[in-house]
């Protein structure tokens, strides 16, 4: 187990486009995941993008369903998620907004509208393809967390005003807040 430092915006690792993992998955890679999921439990995640730990790779873990509070030692696992060279293949018409956060964008938040629904195609922590359906919260979540690896944070779906904003309080945010980071339900 370890927790690895998260890379906040501006970071250039953050705006590229990570590589796809080649050859399977690896026990090195497992290793990252691991990493990955510990890091994002510490620091109240519900997603975590390896670019976030600044390895550009296309990889990422999920928990929506976990409970309880870390800090205060009540935490429990929901169901952790697992995903490699993931792929979107569908998505609905509908759409759904949700006030998102994000670990590597640290106290700031804002409406993003995305579809309600999607279809993933993925390797999972063993290296077997699979293809799932999701909605609602993973929905957001899983296309949160597939933007970090295109290089896009959810403030580039924001207009230039509002992202430009959100950047100029997070940087007072960043000073006043070094040790700490965000609540709960951060992409
Ligand atoms: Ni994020």
């Amino acid at each position: 187990m370890a927790i690895l430092p998260i890379y906040v915006a501006p970071h250039p690792v953050l705006k590229k486009i990570a590589d796809a993992v080649e050859g399977g998955v690896t026990d090195e890679h497992r290793k990252l995941m691991d990493d990955m999921l510990d890091t994002m439990y510490a620091t109240h995640g519900i997603g975590l993008a390896a670019p976030q730990v600044g390895e550009s790779l296309r990889i990422l873990v999920l928990d929506v369903a976990q409970k309880g509070d870390i800090d205060e030692g009540t935490h429990e696992k929901g169901t952790p998620m697992f995903f490699v060279n993931p792929e979107i293949t569908w998505t609905s018409d509908e759409q759904n907004i949700y006030n998102e956060g994000c670990l590597s964008v640290p106290g700031q938040y804002a409406e993003v509208e995305r579809p309600e629904k999607c279809r993933v195609k993925f390797l999972d922590y063993d290296g077997n393809e699979q293809e799932v359906e999701m909605e609602g919260l993973l929905a957001t979540c899983i296309q949160h967390e597939m933007d970090h690896l295109n290089g896009i944070l959810f403030i580039d779906h924001l207009s230039t005003l509002k992202r430009d904003m959100l950047m100029r309080k997070l940087k007072k945010w960043t000073k006043m807040n070094a040790d700490d980071i965000a609540e709960t339900h951060v992409l």
